[in-house]
């Protein structure tokens, strides 16, 4: 609790679980709150009445520090998600896909700490300026949906770092204690796990998903997309390479049917891989088990210390 980013957000460990839109489920958001890290439930596109109980089910699962993602541009009542959470005292909210700044006063006025996802200098630099607390930084290594830019977590984690004084969190390719460590020693504070955290026994996620993330390789992972300027890491499987493939032919409307929330969940939670996509990292093929998420953390945790004194004897002695 004493590392400023633990104590700021009332949590044990700098380990942050990212939104994980329509597939969100509060039982995994609260194993990962209950061993230490912050627990996340996106809210993606979903109806309010599944946003209300995702939320209730969170808060009587963990006592301990828990947040709601709100993707602002995508969520068709995003204000009312806000007031949702805000009602419900959630301590912290994470904001990404969209401008944060309408929002984050009103955060404030309730006692709420406010993260910030943001992908580029530019983007954090104003986020800070509207008043978070936070700011994730994510690279496009990371699961789902990912910036214009492209700029990857090593490149733009020590960036933002420089341009901004609250505490940044990398996103992006980080799946064991050598990545938080490689995180830290960019200057960020902690980090944001989503693809590791899929595999993970709380996860609701079916097992052909799961079984997926642990048997991919470094180049399992596609980016579709970029015709329609919303570049989309999935794992490679029919469905993505049939999306690849139709890409260049598909008109706007046909696209965004097919990548929408309603073949995300066909993928993450029935496994149907010939109709629905699975998100995942790049880092996905680094993943070759599916422990408890108190395990993960208190391997990562332990790796990482280890890994930062050998980094010391490595260089200065
Ligand atoms: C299944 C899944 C769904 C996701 N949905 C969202 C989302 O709704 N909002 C968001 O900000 N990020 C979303 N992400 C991104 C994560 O929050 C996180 O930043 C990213 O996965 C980190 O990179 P990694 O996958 O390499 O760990 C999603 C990731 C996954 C794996």
């Amino acid at each position: 609790m004493n590392q400023p980013l633990c104590h700021l957000l009332g949590i044990k460990y700098p380990i942050i679980q990212g939104g994980m839109g329509n597939v969100s489920d509060p039982s995994l958001a609260a194993a990962v709150s209950n061993a230490g890290g912050l627990g996340t439930i996106g809210i993606g596109t979903l109806p309010m009445e599944s946003v209300k109980k995702n939320i209730r089910t969170m808060l009587e699962l963990t006592d301990q520090a828990c947040c709601v993602n709100i993707p602002i541009s995508v969520h068709p009542q995003a204000k009312e998600a806000a007031e949702e959470v805000a009602k419900n005292g959630v301590p912290v909210v994470s904001l990404s896909a969209g401008n944060p700044a309408p929002y984050i006063p009103y955060f404030r006025e309730h006692g709420i700490k406010v993260i910030c996802v943001t992908a580029t200098v530019n983007q954090a630099k104003k986020a800070e300026a509207a008043g978070c607390d936070v700011i994730v930084c994510e690279g496009y290594e990371a699961a789902g949906i990912n910036a214009p830019n492209e700029s990857t977590t090593m490149a733009l984690v020590p960036q933002v770092v420089d341009a901004v004084s609250v505490p940044v969190i990398a996103a992006g390719g980080i799946a064991d204690g050598r990545g938080l460590a490689a995180a830290i020693a960019l200057g960020a504070s902690g980090v944001q796990l989503g693809t590791r955290l899929v595999a993970t026994k709380e996860a609701h996620f079916h097992e052909n998903y799961k079984k997926a993330i642990v048997s991919a390789d470094d180049e399992a992972t596609v980016i579709i997309g970029r015709k329609f300027q919303q570049r989309r890491r999935l794992l490679r499987n029919d469905y993505a390479a049939q999306i690849l493939q139709d890409e260049q032919v598909l008109d706007k409307n046909a696209y965004f049917e097919k990548t929408s929330e309603r073949h995300h969940e066909i993928g993450a939670l029935k496994g149907d891989f010939q109709n629905g996509f699975i998100n995942a990292g790049q880092i996905a093929g680094l993943i070759k088990d599916v422990p408890s998420v108190a395990d993960l953390f208190e391997t990562m945790m332990a790796e990482a210390r280890e890994v930062l004194t050998e980094a010391y004897h490595k260089l200065f002695s």
